[in-house]
């Protein structure tokens, strides 16, 4: 029986889909793969800061300034003239996301098991809070973390050490749920048994150890739970 259920932010939580169709519209024709060079991007900042000092990173940047800062590489990458409102806008919905519709639904549940519940997320605390508010669902969680804390990106493991310090439960008695297939790894390597939303039915990583769960969206995630 796990004792807490954390969730990622990004993906999982929080649908970065309007972001591509946002994109399209500043950049017909672009927006799509603007996006996916600016998420492969924004992570490998994450990588570079974290692994410069993994005692508690000198070089961090909070989530937000990485997130732009991959945003105007991407352009600049793409030979896309990134103008500031362009900027604007696209941060502006980045702080908006909306949840994934049956979020709120599923998280009420794994409450009314008596199940805490939480956010660990590489976002620093403005911007998660303004998405998590903006679908009210900051007051159904029990606790929002940000890696901000330790100054280190997943997958290091101690961003990971967090939850179990924050609710005093042992990493077994945490499920970790991420669309992420790398986060999944992380938290695995870490200890805590995973559940992986695959919404886009993507094939999983070719390294690490395999999800403990695998669903297609949320709803899938309580029947693995105990009635
Ligand atoms: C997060 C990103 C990785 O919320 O999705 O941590």
């Amino acid at each position: 029986m796990y004792k807490l259920i954390a969730f990622d932010a990004y993906g999982t939580l929080l649908d970065v889909y309007s972001m591509g169709v946002l994109a399209d519209e500043l950049f017909p024709g672009q927006g799509q793969a603007l996006c996916l060079l600016w998420r492969d991007r924004q992570i490998e900042y994450t990588r570079l800061v974290t692994m410069s000092d993994p005692g508690g990173s000198r070089n961090y940047h909070s989530f937000w300034d990485l997130t732009i800062a991959a945003l105007r590489y991407s352009c600049k990458r793409m030979g896309l003239d990134l103008q500031p409102n362009h900027e604007q806008q696209l941060m502006g919905q980045y702080a908006k996301l909306s949840a994934f519709p049956e979020c709120a639904a599923v998280i009420n549940q794994i409450k009314q098991k008596g199940i805490a519940t939480a956010v660990l997320s590489n976002g620093n605390v403005a911007m998660l809070s303004s998405a998590l508010a903006t679908n009210q669902l900051d007051c159904l969680l029990d606790r929002v973390i940000s890696v901000d804390e330790v100054r280190q990106f997943k997958i290091s493991p101690a961003t990971y050490a967090l939850l179990p310090a924050h609710f005093a439960v042992r990493p077994s008695e945490t499920l970790f749920i991420s669309s992420n297939a790398w986060d999944i790894i992380g938290a695995a390597w870490f200890g805590l048994d995973t559940y992986w939303v695959n919404r886009q039915a993507l094939p999983f990583e070719e390294i690490g150890p395999k999800p403990t769960y695998t669903g297609r969206n949320l709803n899938d995630l309580l029947a693995v739970l105990p009635t």
